[in-house]
Protein backbone atom coordinates (compact mmCIF):
# COMPACT_ATOMS: atom_id res chain seq x y z
CA UNK A 1 0.00 0.00 0.00
CA UNK A 2 2.74 2.49 0.65
CA UNK A 3 4.68 1.34 -1.85
CA UNK A 4 1.89 2.62 -4.13
CA UNK A 5 1.31 6.13 -2.38
CA UNK A 6 5.26 6.84 -3.25
CA UNK A 7 4.63 5.92 -6.49
CA UNK A 8 2.03 7.97 -7.06
CA UNK A 9 3.66 10.95 -5.14
CA UNK A 10 7.00 10.47 -7.25
CA UNK A 11 4.68 11.39 -10.21
CA UNK A 12 2.67 14.43 -8.51
CA UNK A 13 3.28 17.92 -9.75
CA UNK A 14 1.33 19.37 -7.14
CA UNK A 15 0.83 17.98 -3.74
CA UNK A 16 -1.60 19.53 -1.28
CA UNK A 17 -1.37 18.58 1.79
CA UNK A 18 -4.43 19.17 4.60
CA UNK A 19 -3.78 18.59 8.02
CA UNK A 20 -6.14 18.48 11.35
CA UNK A 21 -5.63 17.98 15.30
CA UNK A 22 -4.38 14.84 14.64
CA UNK A 23 -1.34 15.64 13.51
CA UNK A 24 -0.38 17.67 16.65
CA UNK A 25 -1.46 14.88 18.81
CA UNK A 26 2.31 13.08 19.15
CA UNK A 27 3.49 16.84 19.71
CA UNK A 28 1.11 16.13 23.38
CA UNK A 29 -1.58 18.56 22.04
CA UNK A 30 -5.71 16.79 22.88
CA UNK A 31 -7.48 16.52 19.78
CA UNK A 32 -10.93 17.84 19.93
CA UNK A 33 -12.62 14.77 19.29
CA UNK A 34 -10.53 11.99 21.12
CA UNK A 35 -10.65 10.76 24.44
CA UNK A 36 -8.91 13.46 26.04
CA UNK A 37 -11.08 16.43 23.99
CA UNK A 38 -12.96 17.65 26.74
CA UNK A 39 -11.91 20.33 29.19
CA UNK A 40 -14.30 20.07 32.24
CA UNK A 41 -16.55 18.38 30.74
CA UNK A 42 -17.03 20.60 27.66
CA UNK A 43 -17.18 19.88 23.85
CA UNK A 44 -15.53 22.33 21.71
CA UNK A 45 -18.63 23.05 20.09
CA UNK A 46 -19.86 24.18 22.84
CA UNK A 47 -17.17 26.67 23.97
CA UNK A 48 -15.87 27.72 20.33
CA UNK A 49 -18.83 29.80 19.50
CA UNK A 50 -19.39 33.35 19.13
CA UNK A 51 -22.57 32.91 21.55
CA UNK A 52 -19.99 31.18 24.19
CA UNK A 53 -18.57 33.81 23.98
CA UNK A 54 -20.93 36.48 24.16
CA UNK A 55 -22.88 35.05 27.05
CA UNK A 56 -19.11 33.44 29.33
CA UNK A 57 -15.97 35.03 27.85
CA UNK A 58 -13.73 33.97 30.53
CA UNK A 59 -14.97 30.19 30.75
CA UNK A 60 -14.00 30.65 26.78
CA UNK A 61 -11.12 32.31 27.60
CA UNK A 62 -9.91 29.82 30.21
CA UNK A 63 -10.11 26.78 27.77
CA UNK A 64 -7.86 28.98 25.50
CA UNK A 65 -5.67 29.28 27.95
CA UNK A 66 -5.18 26.10 29.19
CA UNK A 67 -4.34 25.14 25.81
CA UNK A 68 -2.13 27.71 24.84
CA UNK A 69 -0.54 26.25 28.29
CA UNK A 70 -0.24 22.89 26.28
CA UNK A 71 0.67 24.38 23.33
CA UNK A 72 3.75 26.69 24.61
CA UNK A 73 5.52 23.67 26.09
CA UNK A 74 5.13 21.51 22.66
CA UNK A 75 7.24 20.83 20.44
CA UNK A 76 6.62 20.55 16.21
CA UNK A 77 6.84 16.64 15.60
CA UNK A 78 8.34 13.99 13.32
CA UNK A 79 4.48 14.69 11.09
CA UNK A 80 4.84 18.46 10.95
CA UNK A 81 8.53 18.32 10.11
CA UNK A 82 7.92 15.41 7.31
CA UNK A 83 5.37 17.94 5.24
CA UNK A 84 8.34 20.41 5.56
CA UNK A 85 10.05 18.33 3.76
CA UNK A 86 7.35 17.93 1.17
CA UNK A 87 7.85 21.38 0.73
CA UNK A 88 11.05 21.41 0.25
CA UNK A 89 10.68 18.24 -2.43
CA UNK A 90 7.99 19.53 -4.18
CA UNK A 91 7.86 22.64 -6.66
CA UNK A 92 4.68 23.33 -6.19
CA UNK A 93 3.20 22.76 -2.60
CA UNK A 94 0.82 24.05 -0.11
CA UNK A 95 -0.79 23.05 2.78
CA UNK A 96 -4.12 23.81 4.49
CA UNK A 97 -4.22 23.36 8.55
CA UNK A 98 -7.09 23.17 10.62
CA UNK A 99 -4.84 23.66 13.69
CA UNK A 100 -4.66 27.11 15.48
CA UNK A 101 -1.64 25.81 17.80
CA UNK A 102 1.22 27.65 15.13
CA UNK A 103 3.65 24.39 14.96
CA UNK A 104 3.51 23.99 11.50
CA UNK A 105 4.45 28.08 11.12
CA UNK A 106 7.06 26.97 13.96
CA UNK A 107 9.32 24.10 11.09
CA UNK A 108 9.59 27.07 8.27
CA UNK A 109 6.87 26.00 6.50
CA UNK A 110 5.90 29.27 3.85
CA UNK A 111 3.16 27.92 1.40
CA UNK A 112 0.47 27.38 3.85
CA UNK A 113 -2.63 28.89 5.36
CA UNK A 114 -3.71 28.44 8.96
CA UNK A 115 -7.41 28.25 7.96
CA UNK A 116 -9.07 28.48 11.75
CA UNK A 117 -6.60 30.97 12.32
CA UNK A 118 -3.93 31.01 15.41
CA UNK A 119 -4.49 30.95 18.74
CA UNK A 120 -2.11 33.29 19.30
CA UNK A 121 -3.33 36.06 17.78
CA UNK A 122 -6.31 38.21 19.32
CA UNK A 123 -8.48 40.15 17.75
CA UNK A 124 -10.05 43.58 19.35
CA UNK A 125 -13.87 42.41 19.39
CA UNK A 126 -14.72 46.22 18.84
CA UNK A 127 -12.17 47.32 16.33
CA UNK A 128 -11.34 44.23 14.69
CA UNK A 129 -7.56 45.06 15.18
CA UNK A 130 -5.19 41.93 15.49
CA UNK A 131 -1.96 41.34 16.89
CA UNK A 132 -0.15 38.53 18.59
CA UNK A 133 -0.44 37.87 22.46
CA UNK A 134 1.97 35.45 23.44
CA UNK A 135 1.61 35.35 27.76
CA UNK A 136 0.70 32.43 29.08
CA UNK A 137 -0.73 32.20 31.51
CA UNK A 138 -2.84 35.17 30.62
CA UNK A 139 -2.11 38.51 33.15
CA UNK A 140 -5.47 39.29 33.01
CA UNK A 141 -8.83 36.63 32.14
CA UNK A 142 -10.25 37.88 29.71
CA UNK A 143 -7.49 40.51 28.04
CA UNK A 144 -8.78 43.69 27.41
CA UNK A 145 -7.35 45.49 24.60
CA UNK A 146 -5.51 49.33 24.81
CA UNK A 147 -9.20 50.40 23.97
CA UNK A 148 -10.69 48.60 26.82
CA UNK A 149 -12.72 46.31 25.10
CA UNK A 150 -12.08 42.25 25.19
CA UNK A 151 -9.96 40.64 23.06
CA UNK A 152 -11.84 37.24 21.40
CA UNK A 153 -8.64 34.52 19.96
CA UNK A 154 -8.01 35.37 16.11
CA UNK A 155 -9.96 32.17 15.41
CA UNK A 156 -12.54 31.19 13.39
CA UNK A 157 -15.76 29.58 15.74
CA UNK A 158 -18.79 27.42 14.36
CA UNK A 159 -21.39 29.41 13.07
CA UNK A 160 -18.71 31.78 11.69
CA UNK A 161 -17.48 32.25 8.35
CA UNK A 162 -13.59 31.72 6.94
CA UNK A 163 -12.07 34.62 6.03
CA UNK A 164 -12.30 35.06 2.18
CA UNK A 165 -8.57 35.58 2.03
CA UNK A 166 -8.39 32.01 3.41
CA UNK A 167 -10.83 30.18 1.39
CA UNK A 168 -9.38 32.16 -1.92
CA UNK A 169 -5.90 30.42 -1.12
CA UNK A 170 -7.20 27.01 -0.08
CA UNK A 171 -9.68 27.05 -3.31
CA UNK A 172 -6.72 28.03 -5.49
CA UNK A 173 -4.80 25.21 -4.05
CA UNK A 174 -7.50 22.37 -4.14
CA UNK A 175 -7.54 23.41 -7.99
CA UNK A 176 -4.11 23.40 -8.69
CA UNK A 177 -3.62 19.87 -7.32
CA UNK A 178 -3.06 17.04 -8.39
CA UNK A 179 -2.53 14.74 -5.16
CA UNK A 180 -3.66 15.72 -1.63
CA UNK A 181 -2.52 13.87 2.13
CA UNK A 182 -5.44 14.84 4.77
CA UNK A 183 -3.63 13.61 7.64
CA UNK A 184 -5.31 13.58 11.23
CA UNK A 185 -8.64 15.42 10.85
CA UNK A 186 -11.92 13.13 11.88
CA UNK A 187 -13.17 15.19 8.47
CA UNK A 188 -16.81 16.43 10.11
CA UNK A 189 -16.14 20.22 10.22
CA UNK A 190 -17.12 22.11 6.89
CA UNK A 191 -15.89 23.48 4.99
CA UNK A 192 -12.80 21.38 5.07
CA UNK A 193 -14.50 18.55 5.19
CA UNK A 194 -15.36 18.83 1.94
CA UNK A 195 -11.79 19.79 0.22
CA UNK A 196 -11.00 15.85 -0.14
CA UNK A 197 -14.19 15.70 -2.30
CA UNK A 198 -13.60 18.89 -4.06
CA UNK A 199 -9.96 17.45 -4.88
CA UNK A 200 -11.51 13.86 -6.60
CA UNK A 201 -14.03 15.86 -8.19
CA UNK A 202 -10.82 17.40 -10.50
CA UNK A 203 -9.40 14.35 -11.18
CA UNK A 204 -7.18 14.09 -8.54
CA UNK A 205 -5.78 11.26 -5.82
CA UNK A 206 -6.45 11.78 -2.72
CA UNK A 207 -4.20 9.57 0.47
CA UNK A 208 -5.70 9.66 4.02
CA UNK A 209 -3.23 9.06 6.65
CA UNK A 210 -4.99 8.55 10.04
CA UNK A 211 -4.93 6.41 13.29
CA UNK A 212 -8.92 5.26 12.21
CA UNK A 213 -11.23 5.37 9.54
CA UNK A 214 -13.23 8.45 9.12
CA UNK A 215 -15.93 10.08 6.51
CA UNK A 216 -13.03 10.79 4.32
CA UNK A 217 -12.09 7.11 3.81
CA UNK A 218 -15.01 6.53 1.93
CA UNK A 219 -13.73 8.48 -0.99
CA UNK A 220 -9.71 8.56 -0.38
CA UNK A 221 -8.17 6.47 -2.83
CA UNK A 222 -6.29 5.03 -0.11
CA UNK A 223 -6.22 4.85 3.87
CA UNK A 224 -2.95 4.49 5.03
CA UNK A 225 -3.75 3.88 9.12
CA UNK A 226 -1.40 4.89 11.60
CA UNK A 227 0.22 7.85 13.08
CA UNK A 228 1.16 10.76 11.08
CA UNK A 229 4.20 11.04 12.67
CA UNK A 230 5.72 7.44 11.24
CA UNK A 231 3.93 7.51 7.91
CA UNK A 232 4.58 10.90 6.70
CA UNK A 233 8.52 10.62 7.47
CA UNK A 234 8.06 7.26 5.69
CA UNK A 235 6.78 8.39 2.69
CA UNK A 236 9.16 10.90 2.45
CA UNK A 237 11.95 8.94 2.54
CA UNK A 238 10.18 6.64 0.25
CA UNK A 239 10.48 9.69 -2.28
CA UNK A 240 13.83 10.26 -1.84
CA UNK A 241 14.60 6.67 -2.56
N1 LIG B 1 -1.84 10.40 13.64
C1 LIG B 1 -2.83 10.54 12.74
N2 LIG B 1 -4.11 10.83 13.08
C2 LIG B 1 -4.38 10.96 14.37
C3 LIG B 1 -3.40 10.82 15.38
C4 LIG B 1 -2.08 10.53 14.97
N3 LIG B 1 -1.08 10.38 15.84
N4 LIG B 1 -4.00 11.03 16.59
C5 LIG B 1 -5.29 11.28 16.35
N5 LIG B 1 -5.54 11.24 15.02
C6 LIG B 1 -6.80 11.52 14.31
C7 LIG B 1 -8.05 11.03 15.00
O1 LIG B 1 -8.34 9.67 14.66
C8 LIG B 1 -9.11 11.99 14.43
O2 LIG B 1 -9.64 11.48 13.21
O3 LIG B 1 -6.94 12.91 14.25
C9 LIG B 1 -8.30 13.26 14.13
C10 LIG B 1 -8.59 14.41 15.06
O4 LIG B 1 -9.92 14.82 14.87
P1 LIG B 1 -10.56 16.08 15.62
O5 LIG B 1 -10.26 16.03 17.07
O6 LIG B 1 -12.00 16.10 15.23
O7 LIG B 1 -9.77 17.33 15.01
P2 LIG B 1 -9.99 18.09 13.63
O8 LIG B 1 -10.42 17.16 12.55
O9 LIG B 1 -8.76 18.88 13.39
O10 LIG B 1 -11.19 19.07 13.97
C11 LIG B 1 -11.58 20.01 13.02
O11 LIG B 1 -12.97 21.13 14.60
O12 LIG B 1 -13.06 21.70 16.83
C12 LIG B 1 -12.92 22.19 15.54
O13 LIG B 1 -11.86 24.13 14.74
C13 LIG B 1 -11.59 22.90 15.37
O14 LIG B 1 -9.95 22.75 13.63
C14 LIG B 1 -10.82 21.99 14.46
C15 LIG B 1 -11.93 21.32 13.67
Amino acid sequence: MIEKVIERLKNTKSLLVITGAGISAESGIPTFRGADGLWQNYRAEELATPWAFERDPVTVWKWYDWRRGIISKAEPNKGHIAIKGFEERFENFFLITQNVDGLHARTGIKNMVEIHGNLWRVRCSKENKTFMLLDHPLREIPPLCDCGNILRPDVVWFGESIPYEYLEKAYSAINSCDTLIVAGTSGVVYPVASFPQMVKDNGGFVIEVNIEATPISQIADISLFGASGDILPSLLKGLAG
